[in-house]
């Protein structure tokens, strides 16, 4: 893949693909962290001596048409307070884009325009139209292949990757590709269903599989054991236990249980064989948590997607919250993505800690899935062009 860093960027007009779908409440950004994880690509065009235009999208509005909910502007006001520059917003730009050399204007949700979903070619030659070079940066946006993100790189007259997206996939490679044994990944959240893929593609992978929340009583129940009314698709118990025949997955031995859901919700500690029908079980218990750390303690390579418990209820957050302080703790190369993960490495304190926090969501998962990112695919066949 070319990589921008490798570029001269002087006096050339430089559009950028960036994810700056970010939380907004009442037009302000709530949680920046995508648009910080942008800034040293931007600076670097900046400094470089480029005409700099950003794309995202933000959100998932209906295209054809202007919707103020999903507007930029408040993503532009904050990027101008991060970089102490102006940051104009252009709401019409695909037929031209004014910009001097050294800076840089931000483009209206990519979503607004028709086509940009179904990767249009009419659209994304437009694109293309604006630019010496394509930066693909947007590796939160790189499991999509719409005009914005994948259609533009077939067109531009160079496309490479943002110091971004090239750090996200260095980073995600040195993981899983050539990890340091040994690779434990965890892999935590509602539903096994959400990340059976993730589950079977890294049961092939890793040499311990921890799983937690939700996913766990699946293999609980897929073990022979009562999980009473706690959450548990009973319908891919098969497919756990395929899982389970694949790769070490350390069961709880003891949880955290209620009687319901809810936030002041008493917490009970039970043995996994004392669980009862009316039981829910919502975090793994202290003893688990400590077999669990101790397993990041021996990691080469630690990959993290979700967390083992209800942790935005206090009660039950013990369990996550030991295992992000053992993952911080280890000497190993730990690697942190997602939304949920993301809010409970905020919530713990330690993003200091972790190796690389991925931007990606979805396209974190679907790395974690082994699948290919069709705007990096289209990079890498540009690259051979
Ligand atoms: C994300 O938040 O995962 C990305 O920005 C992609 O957004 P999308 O799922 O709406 O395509």
């Amino acid at each position: 893949i070319l990589r921008m860093t490798d570029l001269d960027l002087n006096g050339k007009r430089v559009l950028i693909r960036e994810d700056l779908n970010v939380p907004v409440k009442d037009g302000k950004v709530t949680s920046d962290a995508r648009i910080r994880a942008a800034l040293p690509t931007l600076r670097h065009a900046l400094e470089a001596g480029a005409r700099v235009m950003v794309l995202s999208h933000l959100g998932r509005p209906e295209e054809g048409v202007f919707d103020e909910s999903a507007s930029l502007q408040p993503v532009a006001d904050h990027l101008a307070t991060l970089l102490e520059r102006p940051v104009p917003l252009v709401r019409d730009w695909l037929d031209g884009v004014d910009v001097a050399p050294g800076e840089l204007v931000l483009c209206e949700n990519v979503r607004f325009n028709k086509g940009e979903k179904k990767d249009d070619e009419a659209l994304a030659k437009k694109m293309a139209a604006l630019c010496d070079v394509f930066v693909m940066d947007a590796f939160g946006t790189a499991h999509r292949a719409q005009a914005s993100t994948h259609g533009v790189a077939r067109f531009a007259p160079l496309a490479c990757a943002g110091p971004l997206l090239a750090a996200e996939l260095d980073a995600l490679g040195k993981a899983l590709q050539a990890p340091a044994k040994p690779l434990v990944a965890i892999v935590g959240g509602a539903k096994v269903s959400t990340k059976l893929e993730v589950l079977e593609s890294l049961a092939e992978k890793v040499d311990q599989l921890i799983v937690g929340g939700g996913i766990a009583n699946t293999f609980l129940a897929a073990a022979g054991k009562q999980v009473g009314k706690s959450l548990c698709e009973h319908d891919l118990i098969p497919a756990a236990q395929k899982i389970a025949e694949k790769v070490h997955i350390p069961l709880p031995m003891d949880v955290v249980v209620a009687s319901e859901f809810s936030a002041d919700a008493e917490a009970v500690v039970k043995s996994v064989d004392e669980v009862g029908e009316n039981d829910m079980i919502l975090d793994v218990g202290p003893q688990t948590a400590h077999v669990f750390a101790a397993l990041m303690k021996e990691a080469g390579t630690i990959v993290w997607n979700g967390p083992v418990g209800v942790f935005e209820f206090d009660q039950f957050g013990a369990g996550t919250e030991e295992m992000a302080q053992a993952i911080a703790d280890s000497n190993a190369f730990s690697i942190a993505g997602g939304g949920d993960t993301l809010a409970a490495v905020d919530k713990y304190g330690i993003a200091d800690r972790i190796s690389y926090i991925s931007t990606g969501g979805g396209a974190f998962l679907e790395f974690l899935e082994g699948k290919t990112l069709p705007a990096v695919a289209v990079l890498q066949q540009r690259a051979k062009d």
